[in-house]
Formats: structure tokens, sequence, C-alpha cells
């Protein structure tokens, strides 16, 4: 596996050229546009690294699915879903269209930026820092890694130029689908998308859900199995946006991405797998990221279809 896994990561990485690292937020212009790695970790607990596995980054996107458990767990289910749809979308990760023309003004997914801030909006604790230390602890917990924190100059790079989620959340706030200040809202958000972590953070997130909500390194329950199920298929429909589509066709496996570079992905029963490459495709998708997966997908026949 360790072989295959840097053959695959070899095979991809001049496509790494092609992409561009994200720069609407301006810290993360300073990535590494030429990284390519992958962590995988299976079901018999073994785990497998190759590349710049190593590389740092920040889970941006990636950050929705935690938020999205956490949220279920201590929010409630019925809750959370009054607020928020699990209709895939044709528009960008940022794009305020629908909340205006369907869907009676609630965010479509829990995977664009309309949908995790009012997930935000929901998440246990009393403040907003308190609700960020909450799903902070809840990820490393799930991660066993008391080391994952925030990068704080990607916080603040986010919300100095956060515009965009200003008026998604602004909007929300007019419709009702906010409750509470909306600022403190957005720094929670924000927060949570600067959380740094590495291709194995990622991967153990995945290989929790391939378990159905058993911790990786103990087997302890952390979420019900029901609550693993729906997390996937929402992350198969919605989780590399307005490509989830064409990427349940080539690559037919459970992902969610983010414009720090990072895909985790989840193989039902099987693995966990956490992939970094920060230079992204216009939709904002890790260009090199998506053909790793791609061929892994294929040699090892992990598609769920
Ligand atoms: O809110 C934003 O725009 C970013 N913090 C997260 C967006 C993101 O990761 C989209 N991913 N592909």
């Amino acid at each position: 596996m360790d072989n295959l896994l840097e053959r695959i990561v070899e095979d991809n990485r001049s496509l790494t050229k092609e992409g561009k690292v994200a720069t609407y937020i301006p810290e993360l212009a300073k990535g590494n546009g030429n990284a390519l790695g992958i962590c995988v970790m299976t079901k018999d607990k073994e785990i497998f690294q190759a590349g710049d596995f190593e590389t740092q980054f920040t889970m941006q996107s990636i950050s929705k699915i935690v938020s999205l458990m956490y949220a279920i767990k201590y929010t409630g289910m019925d809750e959370v879903f009054k607020k928020v749809s699990v209709e895939p979308t044709a528009y960008g990760f940022n794009s305020i269209v629908n909340l205006e023309v369907k869907n009676y003004n609630k965010p479509l997914n829990p995977m664009i930026n309309a949908g995790a801030i009012a997930v935000a909006s929901m998440l246990k604790g009393a403040t907003s820092d308190e609700k960020f230390e909450n799903v902070l602890s809840f990820m490393r917990k799930i991660c066993n890694n008391e080391e994952i924190k925030l990068n704080e100059k990607v916080y603040l790079s986010e919300k100095r130029t956060g515009h965009r989620n200003r008026s998604l959340a602004h909007f929300m706030k007019s419709t009702k689908v906010l409750e509470g200040h909306v600022e403190d809202i957005l720094d929670v958000y924000f927060k949570l998308c600067s959380v740094e972590v590495t291709c194995k953070d990622i991967a153990s997130i995945g290989a929790m859900l391939a378990l159905d909500g058993l911790l990786w390194h103990n087997d302890e329950r952390i979420i019900e199995p029901h609550i693993a199920k729906m997390v996937k298929a929402i992350m198969m429909t919605c989780g590399m946006y307005d490509a989830s589509g064409e990427y349940a066709v080539k690559v037919g496996i459970p992902s969610k991405s983010g414009v720090g570079g990072g895909i985790l992905a989840t193989v039902p029963n099987k693995m966990g797998i956490g992939v970094v490459g920060p230079a992204l495709d216009e939709k904002g998708n890790s260009i090199a990221g998506i053909e790793v997966l791609d061929q892994l997908s294929k040699e090892l026949n992990l598609s769920i279809f």
C-alpha cells in the first residue's frame, strides 16, 4: 500500500501546476501549491502515508462536516433540519442566489457557506468562544490529537475580508434563518474554517465515519450510526459543491473538500482518506487531490456504486 500511494502521488504531482491556491482569503495565498500528500487509515487499524503528508493546512469547508455532526448530536436533528435542507446545488459554494429564489430562504445544504453559517448559529455554547471551543474539542477527540488548533493568521485574514459570507449571514438574519448576533455567528464560522490540520487528522474523521461513528483509535462510539450514514449521504451529494455529481460518477466515494486544499474521503466499512493539494480548480476543489482519489478508487475498487 505504501508503494501504491507513493506511485499515485507521483503520477499526479504535475497536475498541481494546473491549479491555483485560493487567494480570496489573502493568507491562503501563501499556501504551497506544489504540495501533494495522502494518508489512509483502514478498518484494520493500519495507517499509510505518502508524498507531502506532513503539510499543514486549514480545514476550511471540511470543518462543515464536523460542525454538522456536533450540531446534530447536541442541538438535535429536527432543530438543525428546520433551518437547513439537504439538496445539492448547481451554484458555487458562496453563492447567494438560491437563498432568495429557492426553498423559502432556507439554505440548500450544510456543505455550502450559507448552510454552514446557519449550522454555526445553532451550536451548543453560551458564547461564540464557547461554541468554537466545543466543536474544537469534539474535533480533537475524533482525531485523537490535542495539538489541533486555530491558525490565527488565517482566521483574522478571513474575518477581515469575508464580505460575501457577511452578506449571506445578513440575508439569513433578515429572513429569520439566523437568530442571534450576526458577527458572533460569523466569528464561530471563520474560526472553524481556520483550524489547522494534516492529512492524518482528516483521514481519522473519515475513518470514524467509515466505522459508522466509532473512533478509529479506540472504538469508542462518538456519534450514532444513523448520523454517520446521513453525513456520508450529504457528503456524496453535496460535499464537492457544484462538482458533486461529476465527482460521484468519477470517484464514487463520499468526500468533502476545502479551499485550504484538503479533501476528506470516507469509504464505508473500509477506510478514511485524507488528501492535501492546495492548488485548486475553478470550483475550489484540489485539482490533483481529485485525481489522486480517482486513481486510488479505481485501483482498489473503492466506489460505493
Ligand atoms: O467561507 C469560506 O469561503 C471559506 N472559509 C471556506 C470555503 C471553502 O472551503 C470552499 N471549498 N472548497
